[in-house]
């Protein structure tokens, strides 16, 4: 059964056995899950693999930034093994994102290309030093309408920032957003968190949520009890 939740569950353990344990937790029609680099880097595509095998779509984060044609070539491997979303830094540039638009294409190949704009741990002391001036939001809004001008069908940004995209790209340019808690969860290391309801009315199309869920002595109970946040 397709699935057709916003939620997407960021699986940051480890091991693959870790990951699959919690994935078993979980029901592939009600969630997505999301793969990152310690993960992918420990496991390779077998956990991709596994995760299909389990009837999960996949949002493989490993944010590519390099030269077009190697960009491509990657993206084109990621969308070769089924994943169902996968991203790469918009400061890669234009030419890189079109390359990878492109390969996709090409290929008939279907996986959401979704581009990060301005990590969230760079404050305008860290862009300045990098040759970033002005602010983090101006620069996310920037790189936010190249993406979508070079073909990304989305960006990963915080629920703070969805608003004002909405605006500026639309509301089907898919806005990803992370730093999500649920009433009932901890903050954790999250510095500007926004409710699960609240980001979706700010504009988010899609929520990644990790602790929340990943840690809970219930993760189904946990992820229940956000549809029924979402639903209220
Ligand atoms: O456990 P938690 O819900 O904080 O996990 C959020 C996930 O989203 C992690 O995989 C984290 O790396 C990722 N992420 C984030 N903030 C960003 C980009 C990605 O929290 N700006």
């Amino acid at each position: 059964m397709p699935c057709h939740s916003p939620l997407i569950i960021a699986l940051d353990h480890p091991s693959l056995d870790a990951a699959l344990c919690l994935a078993d937790r979980l029901d592939p029609t009600r969630c997505r899950v999301k793969v990152g680099k310690e993960l992918f880097t420990r496991s390779g595509p077998d956990v991709v693999e596994a995760l299909h095998g389990r009837g999960f779509g996949v949002f493989l984060d490993l944010k590519f930034h390099d030269i077009p044609n190697t960009v491509a070539g990657a993206v084109q491997a990621a969308a070769e093994q089924g994943v169902w979303m996968v991203n790469v830094h918009a400061s890669g540039g234009r030419r890189m994102m079109e390359a990878a638009r492109e390969r996709l294409d090409r290929h008939g190949l279907t996986t959401h290309l979704i581009a990060v704009t301005v990590l969230t741990s760079l404050e305008r002391e860290d862009l300045a030093e990098v040759g970033v001036t002005g602010s983090a939001e101006a620069q996310v809004e920037r790189l936010a309408r190249l993406a979508k001008e070079s073909g990304m069908s989305g960006v990963v940004c915080s629920a703070q920032e969805a608003s004002r995209l909405r605006e500026r790209c639309g509301e089907d340019f898919l806005k990803v957003t992370p730093g999500i808690r649920p009433r009932f969860a901890a903050a954790d290391d999250q510095r500007r968190v926004m409710t699960p309801r609240e980001a979706q009315r700010a504009g988010s199309t899609h929520l990644v949520v990790g602790r929340p869920v990943t840690q809970a002595d219930d993760p189904m109970a946990a992820l229940s009890a956000i549809e029924q946040e979402l639903a209220q």
